[in-house]
């Protein structure tokens, strides 16, 4: 078995977003899905491994213990660790992504030992190009050597707190909250993550996500 990360571990939910390219009639991660909120499918998976869950939610759509979102998505995860003062360990996971399972925190959970952070990533495996505005290829990468990154991302509190302690338009062009802690001169591990934890963005993916949960 692996050793415990250090108590308590709370769990950040970043729900705080519009969800502009899904279009629906609220924020995304209040779409229902499968008969629950989007929000509530990780809200479950991450109660049964941490000590407490704080939603960064919208204005419009809060409840006790929750907090208010940011204007971009590593604010709100801000907001909810600036409410966490106890917290030594941190899961921070996406309203978006609703199929997050226990077992895939608890994998990133165990990978905690000797770093500073854990994240679920996907091998990629399509060739990548890197390519000039023009479109011009500049040159191939070496496929074997990338992920892609998703969420559950794990850190030890302190890594995360001073990564995010940062001015807010840093924060705004971070497009998870692992790259602030490499920034911020941090050791990151990623962990497989199985096909099915994909992110919801547009209605194909929510239908995709629907016909999973049923
Ligand atoms: N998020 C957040 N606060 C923001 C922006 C995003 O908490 N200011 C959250 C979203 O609610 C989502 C996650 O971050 O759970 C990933 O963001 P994304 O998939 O881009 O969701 P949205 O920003 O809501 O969607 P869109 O970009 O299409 O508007
Ligand atoms: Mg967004």
């Amino acid at each position: 078995m692996s050793p415990r990360p250090a108590s308590p571990v709370v769990g950040i939910v970043p729900a705080g977003g519009s969800g502009e390219r899904l279009g629906a009639d609220r924020p995304k991660a209040f779409v229902v899905c499968a008969g629950r909120p989007l929000v509530e499918w990780s809200i479950e998976v991450l109660s049964a491994v941490c000590d407490r869950v704080i939603v960064a939610a919208p204005a419009g759509h809060l409840r006790p213990g929750w907090v208010e979102g940011g204007a971009s998505r590593s604010a709100s995860v801000r907001n909810a660790l600036d409410d966490a003062p106890e917290a030594r360990t941190v899961v921070v996971h996406d309203a978006a992504r609703p199929l997050v399972t226990r077992q895939l925190v608890e994998s990133c959970l165990g990978a905690l030992l000797g770093v500073d952070g854990a994240i679920a990533a996907a091998p990629v495996s399509d060739t990548i190009k890197q390519a000039y505005p023009d479109g011009t290829v500049e040159r191939t990468l070496d496929r074997s050597r990338l992920w892609a990154a998703q969420t559950p991302q794990v850190f030890r509190a302190d890594a995360l707190r001073r990564a995010l302690d940062v001015e807010d338009d840093v924060l705004a062009a971070a497009t998870d909250d692992a790259s602030l802690v490499e920034a911020a001169g941090g050791s990151v591990r990623v962990v497989e993550a199985p096909p099915e934890n994909f992110k919801v963005t547009s209605t194909s993916d929510l239908a995709r996500a629907e016909a999973l949960l049923c």
